[in-house]
């Protein structure tokens, strides 16, 4: 655990705290926040007690990670923050919470922990004795280095991956089918993780099938804020709010906005208020997945309307390619872009079932993803646990990276349609 003797502790402080030295409201650069962890209690209030203004405070890395969020925050780690675990935990959250900073402050310095501390990512270690003014100077300079929220929805490089690159917002994925049980929410959670694993720009997931979302449930989350609670704050919801009101799916770092805990609430939400949700959550988020159900309704047009793109998912039987010919000509209809669309064809190995490419033409579509049919999906969806974190090796699990792979590259093409096959786009 702690490395180091609190009597010693009294040493890391110069004195008194002058509270003369600096500005009654600390701030940070860009507004950034401010948390201080340590396994002592103690320390952790003297550490906190260094600066003005709201300091949060957390006895571990695990209990203040679910406050991480999209905001940008410096984070100063206490000496019991200098373990193996711990600095493995931080090279994480570089990873999962591209706005987080950490500083650790620690009561002996050995080149081999410094070494290691920013090998893990650690911004900046200071030892004992510590000065106030120098700890408050190295965590404003290490908050100027933090990105924007602009940079962080447009991601390191500056070039953003979505489809929208002038506007640098982030980029709607829908998945919708016209068969209820295709494999649709499967199909947005394994997508959605992937996404959050992979991109370092925030990721969230809305329950948009309002009635029977089982998002959550496939995350084995037990949320108490969702859509409703959202769309009642649209008109303030910003990235401190959405941190708050999403929560967080730990194995990945994906925010889950999941759908109302009464299906009778489903009701007040309207078409345009969904869409206007996912408008504002992607003006904060990098991706944004949306599941959706099986039935065109005004919320399912609404947020079509606003996708970047649409994952239609079909299994394969007669039914399901019967509407899922009819839900292209209506998308069709509605003037959705061709490019918009990807199909996934979910159970594709089935045997007793259609012929894939047999499907494809007929649907004068190539699919952008074929999904087998695996045990490990319905053992994968009674754990919580989505198949690509718990069966990663699966064709499955192999599917849906794949498939992410699309949306991450930020190069999206449909595959081209041979010559002859049926065109329903554009
Ligand atoms: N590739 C697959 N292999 C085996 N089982 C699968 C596969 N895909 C989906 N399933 C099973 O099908 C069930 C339905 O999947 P899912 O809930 O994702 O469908 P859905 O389209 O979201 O349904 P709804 O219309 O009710 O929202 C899941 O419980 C899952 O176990
Ligand atoms: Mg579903």
């Amino acid at each position: 655990m702690q490395d180091y003797d609190f009597s010693n502790f009294e040493d890391f402080g110069s004195g008194a705290i002058d509270q003369d030295d600096h500005e009654p409201e600390h701030r940070l650069a860009g507004g950034a926040a401010l948390a201080v962890v340590d396994g002592d209690r103690a320390v952790c209030d003297y550490l906190a007690g260094l600066f003005e203004g709201r300091v949060d405070t957390a006895g571990s890395l695990g209990e203040l990670e679910p406050q991480l969020g999209l905001a940008s925050r410096v984070v100063v780690l206490g000496p019991s923050c200098s373990t193996p675990d711990d600095l493995a935990t931080v090279e994480a959250w570089g990873r999962r919470h591209p706005n987080v900073a950490t500083v650790l402050v620690t009561s002996e310095l050995s080149t081999q922990l410094l070494h290691k501390a920013l090998r893990a990512g650690v911004k900046d270690v200071l030892s004992a004795p510590i000065e106030q003014a120098q700890l408050i100077e190295t965590v404003d300079r290490v908050a100027e280095g933090l990105p924007s929220a602009e940079q962080l929805v447009s991601g390191p490089s500056g070039s953003p991956a979505t489809s929208d690159e002038s506007s640098g917002k982030g980029r709607v994925i829908t998945v919708f089918s016209t068969k209820g049980g295709s494999g649709k929410t499967v199909t947005a959670t394994n997508l959605a993780v992937v996404l959050a694993k992979r991109s370092a720009k925030p990721v969230v997931i809305i329950d948009g099938h309002l009635q029977f979302g089982d998002v959550a449930v496939m995350l084995k989350l037990h949320p108490k804020r969702t859509v409703v609670d959202a769309i009642s704050q649209l008109d303030v919801l910003d990235a401190n709010m959405l941190e708050d009101l999403t929560t967080v799916h730990e194995p990945s770092g994906l925010l889950v906005l999941p759908a109302p805990l009464e299906p009778t609430f489903a009701d007040q939400i309207s078409g345009p208020e969904m869409a206007a949700l996912v408008e504002k959550v992607r003006s904060i988020a990098g991706y944004v997945v949306v599941d959706l159900p099986s039935i065109f309704n005004e919320v399912v047009l609404n947020v079509v309307e606003v996708s970047d793109d649409i994952i239609f998912v079909a299994g394969l039987d007669i039914p399901n390619i019967k509407n899922v010919k009819i839900g292209i000509s209506t998308l069709n209809m509605l003037n959705v872009p061709r490019e918009k669309l990807h199909l996934v064809l979910n159970r594709a190995d089935s045997k007793v079932k259609l012929d894939v490419s047999e499907v494809e033409r007929t649907l004068g579509v190539e699919a952008a993803a074929h999904v087998p049919s695996d045990v490990v999906v319905p053992i994968s969806v009674n754990k919580g646990d989505p198949v690509v974190l718990s069966a990663p090796k699966s064709g499955v699990a192999r599917s849906f990276e794949q498939l992410a792979s699309r949306f991450l590259d930020g190069a999206v093409t449909q595959e081209p349609v041979a010559s002859g096959r049926r065109k329903f786009f554009g």
